[in-house]
């Protein structure tokens, strides 16, 4: 019986606290926290890099994954691991070479994600999840915070859970974009294991505690009927 894991998305943060923000987190609950990388080339938006990651290593205990949503992610691939990140995720969109950016990132110690727009299909990965420890589904179109959850990407979801479960492989499936306590139970009906949410769990009723408590709830209300 799977669990959910709410990972949190630093983006909503207060960028001039960030430390505080990851122990808020860290507080409140999450798994793990995603850094969301942004080069201004891949997506229009621009955020960090490593040594904005590194400066909060220390600021948490929680792993860290690192989602690149940059034009080629290779000459950077170790800076994220010094950085303190156990996860790399690479969109199959912006790298040339996807077999060796993943073969890549292994060989450094970490583990390899690949995540894919709402347009891309599954397969175009279906090569290469014999390299892939996490697989991200987009639900929303990468490069900003508080986008709508696209639930056309469910069929997607479905597809992927069917091909992890039926090739037996450990793949953790995750969910980014649009994540709330009104979208997570049909992300996690249609097969996701792990949840990406930054405006969710920055906004809404109760503390932050009470906001990642009601994710988690409601995701595994939903996974029990799977
Ligand atoms: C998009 C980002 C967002 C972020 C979460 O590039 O990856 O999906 O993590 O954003 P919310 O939870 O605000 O939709």
């Amino acid at each position: 019986m799977r669990t959910p894991v709410i990972v949190a998305s630093v983006l909503p943060a207060d960028f001039s606290e960030l430390g505080r923000d990851v122990k808020r987190l860290e507080n409140a609950g999450v798994d793990r926290i995603q850094w969301d990388v942004m080069d201004g080339r891949f997506v229009p938006n621009l955020t960090f890099g490593p040594d904005v990651i590194a400066a909060n290593r220390t600021h948490t205990n929680l792993g860290f994954e690192v989602q690149l949503m940059v034009d080629d992610p290779d000459p950077m691939l170790g800076r994220w691991v010094e950085a303190g990140c156990q996860i790399i995720i690479v969109h199959a969109e912006a790298t040339r070479h996807l077999h060796h950016t993943l073969s890549t990132i292994r060989g450094l110690g970490a583990r390899a994600g690949v995540a894919l727009n709402p347009a891309t299909p599954l397969e175009a990965v279906t090569n290469v999840l014999h390299l892939t420890d996490l697989l991200v589904i987009m639900t929303v179109e990468p490069g900003f915070g508080g986008q709508p959850y696209l639930a056309q990407m469910e069929p997607k979801i479905a597809a992927a859970r069917a091909e992890i479960d039926r090739r037996g492989v450990e793949i953790e499936l995750e969910v980014d974009g649009g994540i709330t306590t009104a979208t997570i139970g049909a992300a996690a009906r249609a097969g996701a294991t792990a949840f990406c949410a930054g405006s969710a769990l920055f906004n809404g009723p109760g503390t932050m505690t009470d906001r990642v408590r009601a994710l988690r709830q409601a995701a595994a209300a939903a996974m029990q009927h799977n």
